[in-house]
């Protein structure tokens, strides 16, 4: 039997029942959802495996030590009584991230700087020599986060969020996080209609980030396969054995897996934004599976299954972000809404609205309402079923 850790993932805020149930898929143990994360437990195999497979986890985080911290001098003892030499080559370097809720401590620069101290003292007095700091490419990521004044340090071992798959280069205006459009996909039912061969579309596809996160769902594509850098990767616990055992078992799935696709469509009015979806589809290594052209929402038509199967339409309107935006897109929402009911009857439809406002503006009742966030904006997520008896007909 392996030795088991305690773990704890984080994820956006409205996504943490996704999370806990992806977990659970990808065997971790006594998973429980807490606000904006999961704690689990597993052995080290299974938390490189959540790093690599986790459509939804922003980062995979390893706590060493919980103690109190109601001021700065019981939080620098608390990360100074933590052996860093276990962790932190001497030659390398390291950054630290700190949250703060409820607590004394409220400044997370000044916490950080508390953190980072205990480090390299601790480093200095017991082998004379200090690994450096490097904000943004360290060997090693430290998070501390104090709750109630309580702290919790980790090992960061996703290190950049893991939300960034790697096939994103250029950005669009309003590109959606791809564990949103992961989330946005489960939420709306999509492998089990990809696995039936159900076709997918994304009428205003911008970058092509819900085409791209369907087609590696249904392709059993790792999410992190692409990525060069992990948190892990120069930790001093870290197993490379296992870990590329881990690689070439995803390699060898995403052979596998490639076959299964279904047909998957994304079109957008915008040449730039079809020029950004294309290079992103083939950094993905989708090319002639992802089918991305120019085209208006109005001329949006269903693509045929292989298998006869109703598909499905993700879609993530322009938002209205500033004030006066919301009226001028409501005809926008009422077209894809007419669109919908008139040429997709038995798909399922996943729409990703800006606010409410907009969202009734479709004119559909939808199965399902969840909210979830776009960076701080407050998204509805809602998921329809395009039967006739669940349409509702404005006049
Ligand atoms: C919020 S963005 C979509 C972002 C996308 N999900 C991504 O990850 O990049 C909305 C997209 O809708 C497109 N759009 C707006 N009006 C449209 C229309 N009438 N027909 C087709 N696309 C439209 C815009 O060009 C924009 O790319």
């Amino acid at each position: 039997m392996p030795a088991t850790f305690p773990f704890f993932a984080t994820a956006p805020k409205g996504m943490e029942p996704l999370l806990a149930t992806e977990l659970q898929g990808l065997g971790a143990d006594a998973v429980r959802p807490i606000r904006a994360g999961a704690a689990f437990r597993g052995s080290q195999e299974l938390a490189y495996r959540v790093c690599l497979w986790s459509r939804i986890a922003n980062r995979v985080l390893l706590p060493l030590a919980t103690f109190p911290a109601p001021d700065p001098a019981a939080l620098y003892e608390g990360v100074r009584a933590i052996c860093w030499s276990d962790h932190i080559a001497i030659d390398g370097t390291l950054a630290v991230d700190f949250t703060t809720s409820q607590s004394a401590i409220t400044h997370t620069h000044f916490g950080a700087l508390k953190v980072k101290d205990a480090i390299v003292d601790q480093f200095r007095d017991t082998k004379g020599r200090r690994p450096s700091v490097d904000v943004l490419h360290p060997s090693v990521r430290i998070n501390v986060h104090v709750r109630r004044d309580v702290a919790t340090a980790s090992i960061d071992l996703s290190g950049e969020s893991l939300h960034r798959r790697s096939y994103r280069e250029h950005h669009t205006a309003a590109p959606l996080k791809e564990n949103l459009a992961a989330a946005v996909l489960l939420r709306a039912g999509w492998p089990a209609i990809a696995a039936a061969g159900g076709a997918l579309i994304d009428p205003m596809c911008g970058s092509g980030t819900l085409p791209i996160e369907a087609a590696w769902m249904a392709g059993d594509v790792a999410s992190g396969l692409l990525r060069a850098s992990f948190g892990f990767l120069e930790w001093k616990g870290h197993d490379p054995t296992s870990w590329a055992a881990l690689l070439e078992e995803a390699r060898q799935r995403r052979e596998a897996g490639r076959k299964r696709i279904p047909p998957i469509a994304g079109y957008d009015s915008e040449r730039s934004a079809v020029r950004v979806a294309l290079a992103n589809v083939e950094r993905a290594g989708l090319r002639g599976v992802v089918h991305v052209e120019r085209r208006e929402l109005a001329d949006c038509t269903p693509v045929p299954s292989r298998t006869g199967a109703a598909g499905l339409v993700v879609v993530n309107p322009p938002y209205g972000e500033r004030l006066g935006e919301v009226g001028t897109l409501r005809p926008l929402y009422a077209c894809l809404g007419a669109l919908l009911t008139e040429r997709f009857t038995g798909w399922s439809a996943g729409v990703l609205a800006g606010n409410r406002e907009l969202g009734k503006c479709l004119g559909l009742r939808a199965r399902r309402r969840h909210t979830v966030f776009n960076g701080s904006i407050e998204c509805q997520l809602l998921t329809f079923t395009l039967a006739p008896a669940f349409v509702l007909r404005h006049g």
